[in-house]
């Protein structure tokens, strides 16, 4: 997730700008930048400087020694790439054509296609290939005809469709700074007679613990002498400063304390930048990474073949359900590591779909290489933009769902599932499989999940009692059918990976034909049933368990009643399309493996023998 510092004042405006950047570097990036405009020591200079780097801060740094000590408004960004490779003239900042104005950009720009196309009709020359460079030429070309930057940034603003937090630099005002927000964080930092921004609280708190948090909307203009916030049309609002009072290491976590806590929060956030800009207003799904395949080539395709690892492979269960729902046609779904030595049926009439949140998994690598070498086309799902499969495949969906720290994952797991959803849409939309109103349905129900699942986090205090009920067990079943079994799959993995309890996924019919022979009294059973359909199925085995003493937590869809009699405990989550169930009945099972492996004072964020990425085989 890209981070932005920015700093007016008499401090050294590039050391401050770059200290504050290293504080956000937890947030993972790929390259990083700084622009300062003003005075270097000792010459009356009053030009814009830009520096900046693809690598870690200190490559940046080393090219920044004779700039140091220069004082002057500055601003700095580390990049996660979302458009275009991480390279040198894809960091931020971006200049405008005549050098005079800089900025800084963190989101998505959705309309970025045709505002480019616009502006390069009129004369502007780009030199990267991100969605943000259009928006500093925007504000080039509106300072062009008004002669006034804060107007020139707000004309600019209300030309972008998508998610933002910016900052704005210029040598037309060099001691001013301009910002403004939407879906993207940016705090602004009070100090005396100087002020700062940054995309996280730890950025600020070595320079000041009176802090703003702007909120969506929010347009902002800093100079030394205080800071002026307004909405993007210029009424101004009132944000009240608060003085930050953790220390560093939990600032970093955003207050929370740990990483994975954190990334379940930020799963309606990462939910809708995944699906930012993807629904056409008849419901259907833009994929422009898909744009080579021809509708004809796409339904070319017999055979749908999905390999990944670990969460990303659960998240594949899902979808090989939803492919043959809407697709009616075979789809698999393979670990890698069993596709690539399994002699797998896949040839040049297979898609075959690569799921991976770190994009360098080694046996999901080796699978996409196998499956490209009999001929598939592959399309992946990736987190990390520029990854080894990335870079491998026929075309890349990116999920948005940020730097992921904690080696659980959740928001990735969530936004693979979202990510897969609209691939599925999209091929049963290109070989005309839905009606339109069948098409719109779906494409309500995707807008939904974000706020469902910012529910069920909402309520994350209704499962701590729960949590602690189970803390001292040690056998856990999770059982559900069709979609609800892979939901199981994936809560189970979440309890072994960080609470270290024996958790075992089952097909809920298939409990009679073994483990049933294991439940007992203290025997956990979590049994989702939020498929309609089959509710009355998962309420028998419900009951199965329950005649056997077995501790049943049931999940059910709200205003669900049918369990309470037989459940020791029931979740209720927010009622959804079926089909999309998983994502939001996932949470509170995540919110539950997190709360048990706490209350058993477990490490969390970093589980004993696993790690982030295993790019071993
Ligand atoms: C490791 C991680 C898991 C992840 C799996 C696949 O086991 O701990 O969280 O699901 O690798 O990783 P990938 O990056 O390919 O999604």
């Amino acid at each position: 997730m890209c981070g932005i510092t920015g700093y007016v004042g008499a401090r050294p405006g590039v050391r401050t700008v770059i200290d504050m950047l290293r504080r956000l570097e937890y947030r993972g990036y790929d390259s990083a930048g700084v622009a300062v405009a003003g005075l270097a020591a000792g010459s009356d200079r009053g030009d814009l400087e830009i520096v900046k780097a693809a690598g870690k801060l200190a490559v940046l740094e080393g090219q920044l020694q004779d700039h140091w000590e220069m004082q002057g408004t500055a601003i700095a960004h580390t990049r996660w790439a979302t458009h275009g490779g991480p390279t040198t003239p894809n960091a931020h900042p971006h200049y405008s054509c005549d050098k005079r104005i800089a900025l800084i950009h963190n989101g998505i720009i959705e309309n970025f296609q045709e505002l480019k196309e616009q502006l390069g009709a009129a004369g502007h020359a780009f030199t990267s290939d991100t969605d943000t460079e259009v928006m500093v030429h925007l504000v080039e070309e509106a300072y062009k005809a008004t002669g006034c930057m804060e107007t020139a940034v707000r004309k600019a603003l209300c030309q972008v469709r998508g998610a933002y937090s910016i900052a704005v630099v210029s040598t037309h005002e060099p001691d001013t700074l301009y910002a403004a927000k939407t879906a993207s964080p940016l705090i602004l930092g009070l100090g005396n007679d100087e002020n700062f921004l940054a995309s996280d609280i730890p950025a600020l708190m070595r320079y000041t613990k009176r802090v703003l948090v702007l909120e969506d909307g929010d347009f902002a203009v800093l100079n030394r002498q205080g800071v002026r916030v307004s909405t993007r049309d210029g009424e101004p609002v009132m944000r009240e400063p608060f003085l930050v009072t953790w220390d560093e290491q939990t600032a970093e976590r955003g207050g929370y304390p740990h990483f994975m806590l954190k990334e379940i929060h930020e799963q309606p956030r990462a939910l809708a930048d995944t699906l930012r800009g993807r629904i056409r207003e008849d419901g259907r799904v833009v994929l422009p990474e898909l744009e080579a395949f021809t509708a004809a080539r796409l339904a070319a395709f017999t055979r749908i073949s999905i390999v990944a690892c670990g969460t990303a492979y659960h998240a594949g269960v899902v979808a090989k359900k939803f492919f043959e729902s809407v697709l009616r046609r075979p789809a698999e779904v393979t670990v890698a590591s069993e596709f690539r030595y399994g002699d797998p049926l896949v040839g040049p009439d297979t898609l075959c779909v690569v799921v991976s949140q770190s994009g360098e998994t080694a046996d999901t690598l080796a699978a996409l290489r196998e499956a490209r070498r009999l001929g598939a086309t592959i399309v992946s799902m990736v987190n990390v933009v520029g990854s080894s499969i990335a870079r491998e495949s026929d075309a890349v969906i990116y999920t948005q769902a940020g730097p992921e720290i904690c080696v659980a994952s959740t928001k990735a797991y969530v936004t693979q599932v979202m990510a897969l959803y609209l691939l599925g849409l999209h091929l049963a939309a290109s070989e005309q499989r839905l009606s339109a109103d069948e098409l719109r349905a779906y494409a309500q129900g995707l807008t939904a999940l974000p706020d469902a699942v910012e529910a069920v986090v909402a309520q994350a205090l209704s499962v701590e009692d729960l949590a602690a009920r189970l803390a001292d067990k040690s056998t856990f079943f999770y059982l559900g059918r069709g979609y609800d079994y892979a939901v199981s799959l994936e809560a189970a993995l979440k309890l072994k990976e960080i609470s270290y309890l024996h958790a075992e996924a089952y097909a809920a019919g298939e409990m009679k034909h073994g483990p049933l022979a294991l439940v007992e009294k203290g025997v956990v059973v979590v049994c989702f049933a939020t498929q309609p359909a089959l509710f009355e199925k998962m309420l028998s085995n419900l009951r199965e368990v329950s005649a056997r003493d077995g501790l049943v937590v049931a999940v059910v869809p709200e205003g669900e009643r049918r369990a309470d009699a037989a459940a020791d405990y029931v979740l209720r989550i927010p009622a959804v399309l079926p089909c999309f169930a998983p994502i939001v009945a996932v949470v509170p099972m995540q919110l539950l493996a997190y709360l048990v492996a706490r209350a058993r004072g477990c490490e969390i964020d970093q589980p004993r023998n696993l790690a982030k990425s295993v790019t071993v085989e």
